[in-house]
C-alpha cells in the first residue's frame, strides 16, 4: 500500500492523541511534568511520541526495565528539534519545558527564526518537500557551531518525547569518535537499513562529521540526496554511503528503546499491520 498515505494517516492519528493527551493533561492534572518519571534507573523507552510522557508517569511500573549500568562517562548531548511557527507555543513550548532542559543544549529549527522562543531559521520553505533540506541544514548549523564541543547530536520533532538520562547512559557505552549512529532501525532499502524519523535518532560526533564534511559537502558531496522526499531515508542512504554504522538499540530481550510510534499502538491498540515488516526487531506489545 501507498506508504505516504499509511504515513499520513499515522500523523494524523499521533497529532489527535496528542492534542487529546494535552487536553486531558491540562484539564485534568495540572502538576507540571515531573522530571522523577524519567530520572530513576529504568531504561524505559528512550523516547516516543508525547504519550508515553503520561503513560510514562502512570504507568511508571509498567515500565521499568532491568537498568543500564550508571553512565560511567559524562558525554555531552545536543539535542535539535525541528518544528514550526505554528507549534511553538504548544509542542515545542512542551519539549523546552520538559525534556528539552535535560540535554546539554537544545536547539529549536523553524523556517522561520524567532528570537525571543527561541528558534532558529532554517531558511527553507515549508512543507514536507523541505523536510530533507531542514535536515540537513541543521545539521550542518551544529555543526558549525557546536561540532566540537558535544559527542551526541540528537534530532527529534516537537511531538517526540525523550528520557534524556536513559539516552545518557546508553550512549556513555560507546564511543563518539566512533562513525555510528543510533535510533528505531526501519530494515529497508539499504544493507544495514535506516532509523525511522519519528522515533528520533543519534549521530556520534564522527558521525555528525563525516556527514557535514563528506556527505553534503558544498563541493563533491558523497551523497546525492536532494531528490529523496523523506528525511530518514536520506539520512539512511547517505549514512551507509559514508560508512556510518547503523548501531542497534534493542535491549537484551530485543525490546525497543526507541519507538516510533505511540505508546498507545505498543499497549492497547495494536500496530499497523506494516510495523513487523519494517522494524528490524519484531515489535511486541506490551501490557500494562
Ligand atoms: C515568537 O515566539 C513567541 C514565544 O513563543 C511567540 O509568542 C510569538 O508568537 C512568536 N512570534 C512569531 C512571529 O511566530
Ligand atoms: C538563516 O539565515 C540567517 C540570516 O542570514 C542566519 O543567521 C542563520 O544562521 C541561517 N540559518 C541556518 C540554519 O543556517
Ligand atoms: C534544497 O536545497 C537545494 C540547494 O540549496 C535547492 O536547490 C533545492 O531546490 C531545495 N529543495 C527543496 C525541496 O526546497
Ligand atoms: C555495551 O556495548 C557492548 C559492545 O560494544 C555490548 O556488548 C553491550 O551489550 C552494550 N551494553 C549495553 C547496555 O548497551
Amino acid at each position: 500500500m501507498n506508504r505516504i498515505l499509511l504515513k499520513f494517516i499515522g500523523l494524523v492519528i499521533v497529532g489527535v492523541w496528542t492534542m487529546f493527551l494535552i487536553y486531558v493533561f491540562k484539564v485534568a492534572s495540572p502538576s507540571s511534568p515531573s522530571s522523577s518519571s524519567s530520572s530513576s534507573a529504568s531504561s524505559a523507552a528512550i523516547s516516543s511520541s508525547f504519550s508515553s510522557l503520561f503513560s510514562v508517569r502512570r504507568n511508571h511500573k509498567a515500565l521499568i526495565r532491568p537498568g543500564l549500568q550508571e553512565p560511567h562517562k559524562k558525554d555531552k548531548i545536543l539535542c535539535w528539534v525541528l518544528t514550526a511557527p505554528k507549534f511553538l507555543d504548544n509542542r515545542a513550548k512542551a519539549v523546552k519545558n520538559t525534556w528539552g532542559k535535560r540535554c546539554d543544549k537544545t536547539l529549536f529549527f523553524s523556517s522561520a527564526a524567532n528570537a525571543s522562543f527561541p528558534t532558529i531559521g532554517l531558511n527553507v520553505s515549508e512543507g514536507r518537500d523541505a523536510l530533507p533540506n531542514k535536515t540537513i541544514r541543521a545539521f550542518t548549523y551544529c555543526y558549525e557551531n557546536y561540532g566540537q564541543d558535544f559527542d551526541w547530536f540528537m534530532k527529534a520533532d516537537d511531538d517526540t518525547y525523550v528520557i534524556v538520562e536513559n539516552l545518557r547512559k546508553f550512549v556513555s557505552n560507546y564511543s563518539s569518535s566512533d562513525p555510528i549512529y543510533f535510533g528505531h532501525n526501519f530494515y529497508k532499502y539499504f544493507k544495514q537499513g535506516y532509523m525511522s524519523g519519528g522515533a528520533g535518532y543519534v549521530l556520534s560526533k564522527e558521525a555528525l562529521r563525516v556527514f557535514v564534511t563528506k556527505g553534503v559537502a558544498k563541493t563533491k558531496p558523497v551523497c546525492h540526496i536532494q531528490d529523496v522526499r523523506n528525511e530518514d531515508i536520506l539520512m539512511g542512504a547517505c549514512m551507509e554511503k559514508l560508512a556510518v554504522k547503523a548501531i542497534d538499540t534493542v535491549d537484551e530481550y530485543q525490546r525497543e528503546r526507541f519507538l516510533p510510534l505511540d505508546l498507545i499502538e505498543y499497549t492497547v491498540t495494536g500496530f499497523p499491520f506494516w510495523l513487523p515488516d519494517y522494524s528490524k526487531f519484531k515489535p511486541k506489545l506490551v501490557s500494562i
